[in-house]
């Protein structure tokens, strides 16, 4: 009789739980460094491999490529369904690449300055969230690579992205977009 009430509370309810949170937070990764790696690609396509801004573009484009390569492995290991938005990430990756290239090289910095705000922020939480899960990889990667995504948005700073016209506006809608699609990716 007692066992069965505690059958009932489904102890293995927060197993469950956390096994699904864990499943998203590497979906959402995964999703979202493809999109970062579609932004690189789609600035580099207008800006072509000569500009000024060409060759530390590469070099983000090259970290973003190891980034997803990491979460593609571990969506394979432990047999996480991808986002299904793929598609949708491919192109409005590329688009949000190309047309804030398309407005300047400092544009495209403020691009890659709000995206990298809003992805430290994101891998800042998820961090905070592992904190009491048995996760040492998925946490060492994310604390690798949130590293990295820092030093992107300090480049692009650097680089001028605070000096492009409009760059209030610019980024908070940049950012606004990367909130939401890191909520749909996590789900969908
Ligand atoms: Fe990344
Ligand atoms: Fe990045």
């Amino acid at each position: 009789m007692m066992s069965d009430i505690r059958n009932d509370r489904e102890p293995g309810a927060n197993i469950g739980r956390s096994a699904a949170d864990i499943a998203s937070m590497i979906r959402v990764n995964q999703a979202g460094e493809y999109g970062a790696k579609q932004i690189y690609r789609g600035q580099l396509a207008v800006m072509g491999d000569d500009a000024p801004d060409s060759s530390a573009i590469r070099h983000m484009a090259d970290q973003e490529q190891r980034h997803l390569d990491a979460f593609d492995r571990m969506i394979v290991e432990r047999n996480v369904r991808p986002t299904l938005l793929q598609p949708l990430w491919k192109v409005a990756g590329y688009a949000l690449g190309a047309g804030t290239a398309a407005l300047g090289p400092r544009a495209a910095m403020a691009c890659t300055a709000a995206v990298e705000t809003e992805i430290d922020r994101h891998y800042q939480e998820q961090l905070e969230q592992l904190e009491s899960e048995n996760e040492p990889e998925l946490a060492g990667m994310i604390a690798d690579f949130r590293a990295e995504e820092l030093e992107h948005k300090e480049t692009a700073i650097a680089s001028g992205a605070e000096e492009t016209p409009g760059y209030p506006v610019l980024s908070a809608a940049i950012r606004l977009g990367c909130r939401v699609a890191i909520g749909v990716a996590k789900r969908i």
